[in-house]
């Protein structure tokens, strides 16, 4: 039986850094996904087809007897795509206590990968709950999701080291979340009136890992500093939170650029975010930040009115920037079966 998923991508509005530290995250999905497919294998071998994740076309396998692997190309983000995919796997089947088996996957994406829109996580979260659901868990039991998000975030912190649950939480449950990442928790905000946002990106040039170290070299150096920084994004997290459930554009936006300002502390925000940041604050947005670990990347920017973002999306590729949404995301995970 063949099992697809479709799985959301997601941006950071704030809190991102500091919700490595405990620090709450405001995050949602976007309506841009990566599309997912699982099927059991006879024999014991992992086999990956991914298109449009890196490259054109690309094939992976795994024998789990010999533990030998082939690549129909080896590099570095690859080798990475397939260890998320390995990962998850073994943490299903370990939830699970079911025997290793063999599995077809197969990933389709039109996505930038490594930008902040978290596509590791989303790879993450499908094979986990795409595993899960193969080997007979329902999607319709209670504490699938929960389970999903959990197993999800393990798997991003065996292959990354560290991570928060941000993303694999986000993205799990769908829509715009309040992240309490020590709980951890995903508390869903409504909003009264829907959030005219554009977010974008630029090529990042360091990865998530690099930045997270290069704030935690920053923060052990200058501790007070760093609390001071930690501290007040966790503090704007919260009020922003209040902003949004009543609707209050314009403090919503004091609070993105306030974050953005507090980020510029920890140095990590690459010149060309910068010079995208200013133009859209002075064009009219209500707030514009980085989104994600920074260093190029991800960003996000709030209007007053759907009505002004065309305006702004022509300013961002005026600049060499891509315009990825145009709105915030509903949706999770969503899980079908195939005949
Ligand atoms: O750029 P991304 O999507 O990898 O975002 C990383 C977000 C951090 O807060 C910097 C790290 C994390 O694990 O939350």
């Amino acid at each position: 039986m063949k099992f697809c998923a479709s799985i959301p991508v997601k941006i950071t509005l704030l809190g991102e850094h500091a919700v490595v530290y405990g620090e709450p995250a405001i995050a949602s999905t976007i309506p841009r996904t990566i599309e997912m497919c699982i099927d059991v294998l006879e024999d014991k071998r992992i086999e990956v087809v991914s298109k449009g994740v890196y490259v054109e076309l690309n094939r992976a396998s795994f024998d789990r007897t010999s533990s030998r692997v082939s690549y129909s190309l080896n590099t570095d983000m690859l080798r990475k795509i397939f260890s998320y995919i390995v990962s998850g796997i073994e943490l299903c089947e370990e939830f699970l206590s079911i025997s290793k088996r063999g599995y077809s996957i197969t990933i389709d994406s039109d996505l930038p990968v490594g930008v902040g829109l978290g596509t590791s996580a989303a790879i993450s979260v499908g094979i986990v709950a795409l595993c899960l659901t193969v080997n007979g868990y329902s999607p319709d039991e209670q504490g699938f999701l929960e389970n999903v998000a959990r197993l999800a975030w393990s798997t991003e912190k065996k292959v990354q080291g560290a991570a928060s649950p941000m993303d694999t939480f986000t993205i799990t449950f769908g829509g715009l979340r309040y992240i309490e990442p020590r709980a951890p928790l995903a508390h869903e905000i409504v909003s009264p009136t829907e959030l005219p946002v554009l977010i974008g990106y630029t090529p990042k040039r360091m990865t998530t890992a690099e930045l997270v170290a290069r704030v935690r070299e920053l923060i052990s150096r200058y501790s007070d500093v760093g609390e001071f920084v930690i501290k007040g994004i966790g503090q704007l997290v919260q009020i922003a939170r209040r902003c949004i459930e009543k609707g209050d554009l314009e403090c919503l936006g004091v609070c993105m650029n306030a974050n953005h300002s507090l980020l510029s502390l920890l140095n990590i925000v690459a010149p060309e975010t910068d010079i995208i940041i200013s133009t859209l604050r002075h064009a009219g947005a209500l707030g514009a930040k980085m989104s994600g670990a920074g260093g190029g990347g991800a960003f996000i920017a709030l209007a007053r009115s759907f009505d002004e973002l065309q305006n702004l999306a022509r300013l961002v590729k005026n600049l060499g920037g891509e315009v990825v949404a145009t709105r915030l995301g509903s949706e999770g995970i969503r899980i079908f079966r195939i005949a």
